[in-house]
């Protein structure tokens, strides 16, 4: 299966993304995490990206493009995936069709994860990820056990340097002026599901499921 997850900032694309590929065993494709581990191995691509990223705007296309391009070549994304931050507009949404139809593959479900501001922002502001496995906690929702360590790897916690009220506007801005076209696009494929992301990370979790197998499930549709 191929799906893509969208969702403003915050929404819990990432969270969500993570549990749904180990529950259906299949790579989670972040293009935040791809473009957050070059900016950390300070690459060609990171050292342009960076820039972009600290003030919540969108990095270019055709940087985010040929990076996700040669990602989804990797054997892994053969038995499906699970795409997350990609794509971000309709010229992205077109690239990524045009990618995918010379592969002879398409998407099968575009989930969009709908939250309001005030969650969005709450969720931005006590987030904590793990430098090294990318796992996500937040401050107060989901604290890990041990102030600052990854439960699940032991790793050192940070707060991602564009999760700063500034930055938090920008990127909502920035979101706003694209979803609704991009929305179109996929509501006019026939492709899209809505999700209420506001909930408990376990109930959205669930919902999610619920529709991932209607899919497969004509009787439920
Ligand atoms: P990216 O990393 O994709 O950031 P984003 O889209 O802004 O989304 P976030 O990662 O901030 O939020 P999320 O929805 O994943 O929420 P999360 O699960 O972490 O992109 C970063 C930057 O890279 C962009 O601004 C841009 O510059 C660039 N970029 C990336 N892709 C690009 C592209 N295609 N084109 C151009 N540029 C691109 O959850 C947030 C917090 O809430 C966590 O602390 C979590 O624990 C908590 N939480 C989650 N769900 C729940 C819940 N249900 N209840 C309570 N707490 C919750």
């Amino acid at each position: 299966m191929n799906i893509i997850l969208l969702g403003p900032p915050g929404a819990g694309k990432g969270t969500q993304s993570k549990q749904l590929a180990k529950s259906l065993n299949l790579p989670h494709i972040s293009t935040g995490d791809i473009l957050r581990e070059n900016v950390k191995l300070d690459t060609e691509l990171g050292r342009k990206a960076k820039d972009y990223m600290n003030k919540g705007g969108l990095v270019p296309d055709e940087l985010v493009t040929k990076m996700l391009n040669s990602r989804l070549g990797l054997p892994d994304t053969k038995k499906g995936f699970i795409l997350d931050g990609y794509p971000r507009n309709i010229s992205q949404a077109k690239t990524l069709d045009s990618i995918l139809s010379q592969r002879n593959i398409k998407i099968d479900t575009v989930i969009y994860l709908d939250s309001s501001d005030g969650v969005i922002i709450q969720r931005l502001s006590g987030r904590l990820v793990c430098r090294s496995c990318n796992m996500l906690f937040h401050k107060i929702n989901m604290p890990p056990k041990k102030t600052m360590v990854c439960d699940a790897c032991g790793g050192q916690l940070y707060q991602r340097d564009d999760d700063k009220e500034e930055t938090i506007k920008n990127r909502l801005i920035v979101y706003k002026n694209e979803v609704s076209s991009l929305l179109d696009y996929y509501k006019n494929k026939g492709s899209l599901l809505k999700v209420s992301a506001d909930g408990q990370a376990n109930d959205v979790l669930k919902e999610i499921i619920e529709l991932v197998k209607g899919l497969n499930d004509p009787s439920k549709v």
